[in-house]
């Protein structure tokens, strides 16, 4: 009835912005992402078998609030699921890296805990149904189940069961791609991507303009992740972030998750490109740049974001699947 589950986050090269069913957690477009080694969320799960209400422990703090109530929905869906009394749940969570920083640490987390609550439940594994049920907490999650690069399909069906993640090619496929997070504010972000993209959705005109690329953009960088042609890839990757936050600064009021630094490293970004290196950015919904480059470049392209005022910068290789790990967190 314990299990524990380690899963990375990610990083979407062609983004996820927009529901179209809030409560199912279904999007308006495909996206696509790679999974972002050595990162990683671990997270233990224990179903007690006891009447009560869950212990939820988030990085030392017990969680309250909506973060609580997303946790308790995902325990709530696999006992349902389960058909057995399970009981209340005591779940321990802690990740390695800062949470809220423009990194989605939520998708690592709730990825972690589809596994091991699944597992504590009893379920043999099964990545479809793990990837849907992480969704429903976080939709990026569903794109951390398994490692390497993961195409989440958008699904046509109301009750979402054709939309999950799934994965098109493993971390070997291209081993030495970097992703550089390049921590240029720790702050939590003001606005979290669930209410920045609602609000897009309802408010902004440009939003539509957003959707009509999406599935093309999305089979258009598979070729590219495919050929492992950095420059393409990139120059998708850019023109898609640059895309999202447009249809978000079109919001009203505005979505602005840009800061001064963030565009201190575009612009920098552009400067070594013109000399003849190889990289480009892309940005989730945080002022914190994700620089995408090769071995080669990796040290001058970290350094040049570490110049322009960050205070640190993370360094990620293409990560492999969510794991069950023997060593619990309690
Ligand atoms: C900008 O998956 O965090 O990072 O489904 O509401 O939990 P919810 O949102 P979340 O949004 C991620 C948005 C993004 C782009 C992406 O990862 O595709």
């Amino acid at each position: 009835m314990k299990a524990t589950a380690r899963a990375h986050p990610n990083i979407a090269l062609v983004k996820y912005w927009g529901k179209r069913d809030e409560k199912l957690i279904l999007p308006h477009q495909s996206s696509l992402s790679v999974t972002l080694g050595p990162l990683s969320v671990t997270t233990t799960v224990e179903f007690t078998g006891e009447k009560g209400a869950d212990q939820i422990e988030i990085n030392g703090k017990l969680a309250e609030g909506s973060e609580r109530k997303r946790v308790e929905e995902a325990l709530k869906l696999v006992r349902a699921e389960g058909g057995r009394k399970l009981g209340a749940a005591k779940m321990v969570s802690r990740g390695d890296f800062p949470a809220a920083a423009g990194l989605a640490s939520s998708a690592a987390a709730f990825a972690a805990l589809a596994v091991a609550a699944r597992a504590a439940a009893g379920f043999k594994r099964d990545t479809r149904a793990e990837s849907i049920l992480a969704r429903r907490g976080s939709g990026s999650a569903s794109r951390s189940i398994q490692g390497g690069f993961v195409r989440w399909n958008r699904g046509r069906r109301p009750d979402g069961e054709d939309s999950f993640g799934e994965q098109l090619f493993d971390e070997a496929h291209w081993p030495d791609l970097r992703m550089l997070v390049g921590m240029v504010s720790r702050e939590e972000k003001e606005v979290k991507s669930r209410d920045g993209m609602r609000s897009t959705v309802d408010t902004s005109p440009y939003y539509p303009a957003w959707t009509k690329d999406a599935e093309r953009e999305v089979k258009e960088i598979v070729r590219h992740v495919k050929r492992r042609d950095l420059e393409a890839v990139g120059e998708l990757a850019e023109r898609n972030a640059w895309r999202m936050h447009a249809s978000a600064l079109g919001a009203n009021p505005p979505l602005c998750y840009l800061k001064p630094a963030t565009l201190s490293v575009i612009e920098a970004c552009r400067g070594l490109r013109q000399q003849g290196v190889g990289v480009w950015f892309t940005l989730d919904a945080g002022p914190n740049p994700v620089l995408l480059t090769t071995v080669k470049d990796e040290a001058l392209a970290g350094a040049i974001v570490m110049a322009q005022g960050a205070t640190e910068v993370v360094h990620c290789a293409p990560g492999g699947d969510a794991q069950l790990v023997e060593t619990h967190l309690f």
